[in-house]
């Protein structure tokens, strides 16, 4: 049995496996330039983020209909339920799918049907963030906020995600503004391929509560030192930076060294559909090739729901906060 977390960065569209979309496809009478669900996977191998950035937007063609928005998300809660998630955070991006004109109604009606009933179906709890395209100008963004202000009761929060390097946080700072004013939490990924500066600027430009990744803060040890002192989330996911390449295996990933230095880590999926692993996945695999104790498991377990938006549900906190610390753990995963 997974410990219990809270997935807190997990792309929606991330989660896309290929069956769904060769399904997804056929029913809305579109034919993909793969022969079947194996071509397709084979397929999923990057150089770098921009690589798999052109596959995750291309096979964004298949998701049309509210329908399909939450088809997608109830496949992801039946495996997030497998995996120990308790409570998930989902990123969506809606400046793609409103570039291929389906509508905000269409994007956030759809998931938030899957959302409303996770609880009761799956025991999973989730929220939505907004992402902005950070390749797309501030001023698509401020737009793309505008579109959600009806729909913002079903919206907790924006992040800022897509490809990193020359796109630095600071040209979102407006956007960020208008959204704290509009009560939104706000997070920003930072550090996944770009400079430790873009986690120093989330956090002062943007009012990041949370950095996705934020793996390259290591290079500036007055930023760790910062964040360490802050306890400020950290929303790592290891099976993603090694097929993106920011971490040449998942031996050599900084997660146990990050934990042993005080930064407040967890672990999540990103885009478990083209990294090859869901939540506790990524967690084992993690534990397995970093020798991470079962109080580091642990730490990390606790971490999630302590940097989850939580806020309104304080007694719902606490209890999953009281499954992890019950949880007990066994040798079925190899453990000795
Ligand atoms: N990084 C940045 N943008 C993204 C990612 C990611 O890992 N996944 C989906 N959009
Ligand atoms: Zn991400």
């Amino acid at each position: 049995m997974p410990i219990p977390q809270a997935e807190l960065h997990l792309h929606i569209e991330g989660t896309l496996e290929p069956e769904l979309a060769f399904a997804l496809a056929a029913r809305n009478g579109l034919v993909l330039p793969y022969a079947d669900a194996d071509e397709l996977r084979a397929a999923y191998r990057f150089e770098d983020l921009q690589s798999f950035l052109d596959l995750y937007y291309e096979l964004m063609a298949v998701l049309l209909t509210q329908d399909d928005f939450a088809d997608l998300a109830d496949a992801y809660f039946e495996r997030a339920a497998s995996q120990g998630v308790r409570h998930a955070e989902i990123f969506f991006d809606p400046q793609a799918h409103l570039a291929r004109g389906v509508s905000m109604e269409t994007v956030v009606g759809g998931l938030w049907r899957a959302l409303e009933t996770s609880e009761e179906r799956y025991g999973v709890s989730a929220q939505l963030i907004m992402c902005f395209l950070r390749d797309e100008s501030p001023e698509s963004a401020m737009a793309t906020l505008e579109a959600a202000r009806p729909h913002l009761g079903k919206i907790v929060g924006i992040g800022l995600d897509s490809a990193e390097v020359g796109n630095p946080p600071g040209r979102f700072a407006q956007v960020y503004a208008a959204a704290a004013k509009l009560g939104l939490r706000r997070v920003a990924h930072a550090g996944e391929e770009g400079p430790p500066e873009y986690i120093t600027s989330a956090l002062d430009d943007l009012g990041a509560e949370r950095i996705d990744h934020g793996l390259r803060c290591l290079e500036d040890p007055t930023l760790v030192a910062r964040l360490v002192r802050d306890q400020v989330p950290l929303t790592l996911c290891p099976l993603s930076n090694v097929r993106l390449r920011a971490v040449q295996s998942l031996e050599q990933h900084p997660l146990r060294r990050m934990l042993e230095a005080g930064l407040m880590c967890t672990v999540n999926s990103d885009d478990p559909a083209y990294f090859g692993g869901y939540i506790d996945d990524n967690l084992e695999q993690s534990r397995s090739a970093l020798d991470l104790s079962d109080d580091q498991v642990r730490e990390l377990a606790r971490n999630s729901f302590r940097a989850s938006f939580l806020e309104h549900d304080e007694e719902m906190r606490a209890r999953y906060l009281a499954q992890v610390e019950a949880y007990v753990f066994t040798s079925v995963s190899g453990r000795p």
